[in-house]
């Protein structure tokens, strides 16, 4: 053969062989839909600059003119958001075995030891395991009941020290004593004592909570990730060194402690630790294997889940309770009918308080704790059909579930939407669970949060126990209408600015 048959031949095999590769792909890909709509990206940032200081607002307006299934790119990162009920039960419900992962993020990976917790590690058995545990051994029904009596303890010290303001007629920081309280039901709820200390452990977690919860640019442009422009990456890096320190120190006097005592299973963290020792001395009985590194990033992932997000609902509850005076006279009346006026309400009493359901439901619509749940990512490509539209998703797209923007959907909720109106759940049918895809405040699907029934549980009591011992009036002559209600971006949504009101004691004992 000529050299130049032999080139020709060599060209048309090659060619052939591109074919054919192309062919496969696309027969592989079987894709019948398009990208979703979105704006037009800008090299290196994409969508970035449209992100503005609060997303989920942006997203919202963006997801009008582009529709609910919404394609934008941040910096790299291929992103789907997603905006109305229908749209979300596809994601959630429909299709959550594709959408059940979670992207890796810089925080994450330092904060929990490479991901070795549960609410930021990609689907998989080591995530089943453990979220197995979670829900039957940390966070179940009873283990939640068993801790009723802490609650009380804890709530009570709250209420002597609002009493005593009360009485001095002083203004208290509502969201401070709030916080305080849910920092330290945690604590004791995990550690078996209030938080330490000795080791600032509030401070050290709210700083966790802040670096978790910021829009790190090196998560999404890696070429600039070296240079660390917003610092992150140095505070992360502290943040993981401190927090090993401290668990460390705790996991130490807690297996001295459970020694000393022959005491076991007292708080999670307890519970973790013969799990670590059961897995070490008989790894064949234990259906997951841990050691003390998996103990220290769930116990991590359990404390970061709870510390702000049931303080930060009961923010907003008690600012749209004062913002409406008619609703807070109406709880009143409820719970003086079913509690009374001389003794304070109990945890079962709270089945019996449906219009306290409607308050808390309708202020998580408007101001859901994490406005855009917590990120997932794509399995693998896939094609959704939504109406006549079909989509193709690529593997390892990010997809943000816009639930603020579910709260507001106008089919959804057809008028007043922007009204704080508890009474439109008089005759609605929806629950808190992940069933109804116009009120997601804890998700939905595989993901969906495992602390609901104990978060849930603070909010309805500590709502329930400052609307009955006390009214509360704005400080410095504010009229209700002209409380500020500016919010504040981060891994939850809460109030820029404090909520701080003057209490008076209701009760007659
Ligand atoms: C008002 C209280 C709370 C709200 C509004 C809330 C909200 C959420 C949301 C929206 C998610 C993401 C769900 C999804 O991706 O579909 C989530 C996940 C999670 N939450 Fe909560 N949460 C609350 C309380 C708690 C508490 C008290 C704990 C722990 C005791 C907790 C632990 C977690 C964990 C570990 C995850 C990750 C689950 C996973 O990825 O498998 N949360 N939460």
């Amino acid at each position: 053969m000529s050299p130049a048959v032999f080139t020709i031949n060599l060209f048309l095999l090659l060619g052939a062989f591109w074919s054919f590769l192309q062919i496969r792909a696309i027969s592989r890909r079987k894709s019948l839909g398009r990208s979703p709509p979105g704006p037009p990206a800008l090299p290196i940032i994409g969508n970035l600059h449209k992100l503005g200081r609060l997303p989920h607002r942006s997203l919202h307006a963006l997801a009008r003119k582009y529709g609910p299934i919404m394609s934008i790119k941040l910096g790299s990162v291929p992103v789907v958001v997603v905006s109305s009920p229908p749209a979300a039960e596809l994601f959630l419900r429909t299709h959550d075995n594709v959408f059940a992962s979670r992207p890796k993020t810089q925080a994450a990976e330092y904060l929990y030891y490479g991901t070795k917790g549960m609410g930021f590690t990609e689907y998989g058995p080591y995530w089943r395991s453990v979220r197995k545990l979670c829900t039957s051994e940390l966070l179940s029904v009873a283990k939640v009941e068993s801790y009723a009596g802490m609650r009380r303890e804890e709530v009570g010290a709250m209420l002597r020290s609002l009493k005593a303001a009360a009485a001095a007629g002083e203004a208290v920081d509502v969201d401070r004593k709030v916080e305080e309280l849910v920092e330290d039901m945690t604590c004791r709820m995990v550690f078996g004592r209030k938080c330490d200390e000795r080791f600032d452990l509030k401070g050290v977690i709210r700083e966790d909570i802040a670096l978790a919860g910021a829009f790190n640019v090196a998560d999404f442009v890696p070429l600039l990730a070296p240079l660390d422009l917003q610092g992150l990456t140095r505070r992360v890096k502290k943040a993981s060194k401190v927090n090993d320190e401290i668990l460390e120190r705790i996991m130490d006097e807690h297996k001295q402690d459970a020694i000393a005592n022959q005491r076991q299973h007292r708080a999670l963290i307890d519970v973790l630790l013969s799990l670590a020792k059961k897995s070490s001395t008989n790894p064949d009985e234990c259906s997951l294997s841990i050691d003390r590194t998996n103990a220290k990033a769930i116990v991590l992932d359990i404390i970061l889940g709870s510390f702000d997000t049931s303080s930060t609902a009961i923010s907003w509850i008690m600012s749209e309770l004062l913002r409406h005076p008619r609703v807070m006279k109406k709880l009143q009346k409820e719970l003086d009918r079913v509690v009374g006026q001389d003794r304070v309400v109990e945890e079962t009493d709270l089945t019996n308080l449906k219009y306290l359901e409607m308050v808390i439901k309708e202020s998580l619509r408007l101001h859901p704790v994490a406005p855009l749940l917590v990120p997932r990512e794509s399995m693998e490509d896939i094609d959704i059909m939504l109406g006549e539209d079909c989509y193709f998703i690529p593997k390892k797209s990010r997809i943000i579930v816009n639930s603020w923007a579910l709260g507001r959907d106008p089919e959804a909720w057809l008028e007043n939407i922007e009204e704080f109106l508890p009474e439109r759940f008089i005759d609605r049918e929806v629950n808190l669970r992940g069933h109804h895809f116009e009120l997601l405040p804890f998700g939905s699907g595989r993901r969906i949060c495992p602390g609901m029934r104990s978060g849930l549980m603070t909010i309805q009591l500590v709502v329930a126990q400052l609307v009955h011992c006390f009214d509360w009036a704005l400080p410095d002559g504010i009229l209700p209408e002209k409380l500020d209600m500016s919010e504040k971006f981060g891994l939850s949504l809460p109030r820029a600015e404090h909520l701080v009101a003057i209490p008076s004691y209701r009760l007659s004992n």
